[in-house]
């Protein structure tokens, strides 16, 4: 039985993409082993999004160097965003790697891997560059990944992502993501009807559609456009599935139609996620990012009077190009203002083959990126916290995700696993406003809504208590 290792950095979508790769190979007879050591197949998913997660693939790779020397039979692949933006660079860095595959060719996999097994040599599959066709060629050159989900395949059995679109065609002028994943197609309706429909037969409680611009979701089948509002709507009437979420928002797309979706249909989290980027019109312009800081002001407005207890987040990026000290104080102001529940804070990187390294120079220093992005995490850390403090004696619904980190650590157990001894465990859940909750309990309550009352609160995590009941075993009401 063939032993697979692989490791993964990036996004939702890379981890889904891992899953479905492994679940296809586990189902070709491989097994997954925790240590490269022990793999047979070493794969890495790689994200290109910052330079320094493209670092740490290439020391990883640098790593295995020694191992593929004394071991010529191990097969080391890299796949996803970094495969498809080096492409034969790889190769170059890396002569001892077997195999590079884009992230829109990872259905070809199981295939390459049996050719190289077989003593065919290294193997490449990448899309077309977008100029290297027209954008017919191009769609189809990336195609997305959607194999049949398997219960057992799932990290968690009762949590799941769902694909609904792939690549991006917005060209913020900073990122690589609409060259490596390609131009922005929707997936049929019908299509992520069933696989939810699947998974809810499989047990599964929660879905989180995944797309790089998710509201922007849009397909047309016998002249009828559906919106991302209709697909939660139709998505909604599954019965087992009991919350939906949805990630990454694109601001400017966050219509009325979806905030009233997601206020109506009982199952929306209410959480959203959508990046602003920079509290700075000119630092936006030269993003590109398409809106100015009043009509991201006016999107949120909207959001906050339709859904009033939604929690909102943010990633912004720190340090682009010409940022000077008063853009980035108008950042600060807007997360002040914002009271976003968390925020994702980047130091702008440069990418070769993006506009804003073509056309702007990195002249932000390295230490005040790094200045801003501390005052930027401390403002929002004080946030987050005083904002979970009124939380202090509610009580909550949480769905039941598994034992804690801590507790897994002390068992040296996997994420979705947990050992059936009965014992009281730490465990973590998550709330209808998505933030993860944490409180002593028994494993049987992994995978199903019960309520809790926080008694602690710092600014990551609310600390609680079941509430015990007695009456019956199904009251636990799901919001
Ligand atoms: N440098 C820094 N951060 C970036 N992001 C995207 N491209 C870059 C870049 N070149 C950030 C954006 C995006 C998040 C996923 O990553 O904030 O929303
Ligand atoms: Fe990148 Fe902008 Fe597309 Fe997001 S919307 S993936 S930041 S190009």
């Amino acid at each position: 039985m063939p032993k697979l290792y692989i490791e993964t950095v990036g996004c939702q979508m890379n981890m889904l993409d891992s899953e479905l790769v492994v679940a296809s190979l586990r189902r070709q007879g491989y097994q997954l082993v925790a240590t490269p050591r022990e793999a047979d197949t070493i794969l890495f998913n790689t994200c290109s999004v910052r330079q320094h997660a493209e670092d740490k693939i290439y020391s990883a790779l640098g790593r295995l160097k020694h191992a593929k020397r004394t071991h010529p039979e191990k097969i080391i692949g890299v796949l996803g965003c970094m495969a498809q933006k080096d492409q034969q660079l790889i190769f170059d860095r890396a002569p001892y790697v077997d195999l590079i595959v884009g992230p829109g060719q990872l259905h070809q996999i199981p295939k390459l891997l049996e050719e190289i097994a077989a003593g065919g040599g290294r193997r490449m599959e990448v899309s077309l560059d977008r100029t290297e066709g027209n954008r017919t060629q191009v769609e189809r050159s990336f195609e997305s990944y959607d194999p049949l989900r398997d219960e057992e395949m799932r990290p968690s059995p009762y949590q799941a992502f769902v694909r609904i679109m792939i690549g991006c065609d917005k060209f913020c002028t900073y990122c690589i993501v609409p060259t490596v994943r390609g131009p922005e197609q929707s997936r049929p309706t019908a299509q992520i009807e069933a696989e939810v429909g699947k998974l809810a037969d499989e047990g599964c409680r929660e879905i989180t559609l995944l797309g790089q611009t998710v509201n922007s979701y849009r397909h047309t089948a016998d002249g009828r456009a559906t919106r991302l509002s209709d697909l939660i709507e139709r998505l909604h009437a599954t019965e087992g599935i009991d919350r939906i979420k949805f990630v990454t928002n694109y601001p400017k797309d966050m219509t009325d139609d979806l905030l009233q979706a997601v206020r109506d249909l009982s199952k929306c989290s209410h959480y959203l996620h959508v990046p602003c980027q920079s509290g700075s019109n000119d630092v936006l312009r030269r993003m590109k990012r398409g809106y100015t800081v009043e009509e991201y002001r006016e999107m949120l407005a909207r959001l906050r009077e339709t859904i009033p207890d939604a929690a909102v987040t943010s990633d912004w990026i720190v340090g682009f190009c010409g940022e000077t000290d008063e853009d980035f104080q108008a950042t600060a102001d807007l997360v002040r203002e914002g009271r976003f529940k968390n925020s994702f804070i980047f130091k702008y990187s440069p990418r070769p083959g993006t506009k804003a390294d073509e056309r702007f120079s990195d002249d932000v220093p390295e230490d005040v990126k790094r200045r801003r992005n501390n005052r930027l995490l401390e403002i929002q850390n004080q946030i987050s916290e005083d904002d979970n403090q009124a939380f202090l004696g509610r009580e909550m619904t949480v769905l039941v995700e598994g034992p804690s980190k801590t507790s897994r650590k002390r068992a040296g157990i996997a994420r979705g696993d947990h050992d059936d001894r009965g014992e009281i465990l730490q465990l973590t859940g998550r709330t209808n406003c998505d933030r993860i909750v944490v409180f002593d309990g028994h494993p049987r309550l992994i995978g199903r809504f019960i309520p809790v009352t926080v008694y602690d609160a710092n600014a990551f995590t609310l600390f609680a208590g079941v509430v015990t009941r007695h009456v019956g075993p199904e009251v636990y009401s799901l919001r």
